[in-house]
């Protein structure tokens, strides 16, 4: 008999997570305004709202921060970060930020201006948010396969060199201040772009002579992705392929809240010295002076010590099979989900799940109540309401996918509470044809309407 597959971890310390009753759960959403953002914690079951911040840190993270050196200038936690980054990524200069969205707001701020083009693949809300923030524009060149939840092919989140090249070919390199790589992409399903997509776009954008920055966000995940599908990788190490990813850019924003592991935290990297220069200036206007800027010194050292962590491929492993586990139950029992599954999320399509319903309904959205109302797991929606308004027409901008999110905590739930996660999802697909009203929105914010959004049932 062959041994079964187990985590690279054990438990050390338990935090309690209550059951709520179908009742509560529907009075505390109506009060939440249909907005899972608007719920408290404790209404929550199993909590997937986002794999950001939400990971646990080892006990080696947390012996980490008593030895944290709080100094305003030159911490030796700093020096300790450094050399991570250097280690990991090969970038010579980092910037701290006290989270991903602060790292593309000063990088922007020293590259980015009104009227700019910045192609990309399925860039993220906040980079989207930034870049058209700045009256810039945001161009998607990933691959059309990547719109199609049915279709199984390995590196959906690979850009699609054609479209890449038509936008560089349409704009002077002075308008196209970076090409953005996502690793993995968030928005389109946790997907990863190959090694050799990752090179081939580096060696079009050097060819424009347009510099190529990384959204590293979930960079350890991607790179598990190619050493498991991309056959030249399969003998190379985690690290070894992050090394050759970050060597075809010239820089990257980093969340440091999911592939490094800790609760909050971000950073830059760069190889430029002058462009390092030039962000300084905004970091400590945004941030904080450079050798601190938004994080403690007790979490820059937790930070450079989740890097390593991070990149071990026991831990990846571990993690990216208790993704395949929720994507296997619910495509077993026919609910539509992204295939192939991604790193971080499992991904279902609510317009498959939900055809009858008009997408001016808010179908995804509509989905994710339904989840938090059948079992108190709470989801996020990916729609809609997240693509914002057109910034010039004012009117709801409908995805090509409509999908729920349930993102899963790094080395947090339990294969157990996965099962319940999934039974709950089988059990409104069960149910699916009663849902026949989804939701109008009664209040929004003009940017990153998501978070705030109250809805009122139909
Ligand atoms: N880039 C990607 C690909 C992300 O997924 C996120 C955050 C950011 C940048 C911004 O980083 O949150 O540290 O400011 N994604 C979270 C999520 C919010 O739930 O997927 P941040």
């Amino acid at each position: 008999m062959e041994l079964p597959f187990a985590e690279s971890y054990k438990i050390k310390m338990v935090e309690t997570i209550r059951k709520s009753t179908r009742d509560e759960r529907e009075k505390w959403i109506k009060e939440a305004w249909f907005n899972l953002f608007n719920l408290r914690s404790d209404q929550v079951f199993v909590d997937l709202l986002t794999d950001s911040g939400t990971g646990a840190m080892s006990d080696r993270q947390w012996s980490e921060l008593m030895l944290g050196d709080e100094s305003y200038a030159g911490a030796s936690s700093y020096y300790k970060l450094k050399k991570a980054i250097r280690d990991i990524t090969g970038f010579e200069y980092f910037l701290p930020t006290h989270q991903g969205r602060a790292a593309e707001n000063v990088l922007f701020s020293a590259l980015v201006k009104e009227g700019d083009i910045v192609p990309g693949n399925a860039h993220f809300d906040t980079t989207k948010g930034h870049i058209e923030f700045r009256k810039a524009t945001a161009v998607d060149c990933t691959i059309d396969e990547a719109f199609d939840t049915t279709l199984d092919h390995p590196f959906k989140g690979n850009i699609d060199l054609e479209k890449l090249e038509a936008v560089l070919k349409s704009h002077p390199a002075e308008k196209i201040p970076m090409v953005i790589i996502t690793v993995t992409c968030n928005t389109s399903g946790g997907q990863p772009l190959s090694m050799q997509n990752i090179r081939e776009v580096s060696a079009m954008a050097r060819k424009y002579g347009i510099r190529v920055i990384f959204d590293a966000a979930r960079f350890a995940e991607n790179a598990y992705f190619i050493k498991t599908r991309e056959i030249a990788y399969a003998d190379k190490s985690i690290r070894e392929i992050v090394r050759e990813m970050f060597s075809y850019g010239d820089g990257m924003t980093m969340s440091s809240k999911k592939d490094a592991i800790v609760n909050m935290g971000g950073f830059i990297g760069l190889r430029d010295e002058e462009l390092f220069r030039q962000a300084s200036i905004f970091n400590i206007m945004f941030e904080g002076y450079i050798t601190y800027g938004g994080m403690s010194g007790r979490d820059m050292n937790a930070l450079a010590q989740g890097l390593y962590e991070g990149t071990e491929f026991e831990y990846l492993e571990t993690r990216i099979k208790q993704v395949a586990l929720l994507g296997n139950l619910l495509h077993e029992a026919g609910v539509p989900v992204q295939i192939p599954f991604g790193g971080h999320a499992i991904f279902v399509d609510a317009l498959r799940f939900l055809p009858h319903l008009p997408r001016e309904q808010y179908v995804a959205q509509t989905l994710a109540v339904e989840f938090y109302i059948e079992g108190g797991v709470r989801g996020v929606e990916i729609g809609t309401l997240l693509a914002d308004r057109d910034p010039v027409t004012r009117l709801d901008r409908f995805p090509k996918l409509e999908l729920v999110r349930f993102a899963l905590p790094r080395r947090v739930y339990t294969d157990n509470h996965i099962r319940y996660v999934a039974a709950t999802v089988i059990r409104v697909y069960e149910r699916r044809n009663t849902i026949t009203k989804g939701f109008r929105i009664a209040c929004e914010a003009p940017i990153l309407r998501h978070f705030t959004v109250a809805l009122e049932k139909l």
